[in-house]
């Protein structure tokens, strides 16, 4: 009686099929973990590592003004300087989030893709903030503690407001 396969060729024909879904199982495994490794391991892109700076720098001046407007005889002196930094800060934003530079891109960053999916959205976030320097900067130069103590409300829910929608929740 003719078969089609004789046993052992069966045999090796199943073999050869089980080799191969093995050969995909591994390669499925190696590409994952070869992804794995680029989003934690992969040296950090420059513009990342300054904007990190850039807001920190802004964390700092803004941290030296609301320091300063607790005290009973804020000081004017330091109050300026570091609401111009912020405003110059604030303007340059735009300027931090270059294409490659995200999450989606396997870069570590605490941005969200939503930068790159919603630039309108962010340029209205980045919009608000840098309105809000501009005006500090202005009661700042004015000396009009007052305004400033009001102000600075406006300036941090300008950092939120982006922070909520646009940064990993710390
Ligand atoms: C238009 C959006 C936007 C605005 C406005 C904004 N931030 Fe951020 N901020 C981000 C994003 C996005 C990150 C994450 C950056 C990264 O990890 O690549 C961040 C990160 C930070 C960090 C952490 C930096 C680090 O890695 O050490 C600080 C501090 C910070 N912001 C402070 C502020 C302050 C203070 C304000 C307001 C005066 C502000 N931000 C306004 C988007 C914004």
């Amino acid at each position: 009686m003719m078969q089609l396969f004789s046993a052992s060729q069966w045999g090796g024909a199943r073999m050869t099929l089980m080799a191969g879904a093995v050969a995909l199982l591994v390669a499925g495994c190696g590409q994952q973990a070869g992804e794995e490794a680029a989003a934690s391991d992969a040296p950090v892109p420059a513009a990342v590592t300054e904007r990190q700076e850039g807001y920190k720098a802004l964390g700092a001046s803004f941290k030296i003004i609301n320091d300063q407007l607790k005290t009973d005889a804020p000081d004017l002196t330091a109050i300026v300087p570091a609401a111009e930094r912020m405003n110059a800060l604030a303007g340059q934003i735009p300027t931090w989030f270059p294409a490659g530079t995200g999450p989606q891109d396997g870069v570590k960053t605490d941005a969200l893709a939503t930068v790159w999916t919603d630039p309108e959205g962010f340029a209205a976030a980045q919009a608000r903030l840098a309105d809000a320097t501009t005006r500090l900067q202005e009661l700042a130069m004015a000396g009009d503690v007052a305004g400033l103590r009001e102000h600075v409300r406006v300036v941090g829910a300008s950092c939120g407001g982006c922070h909520d929608n646009y940064r990993v929740e710390q």
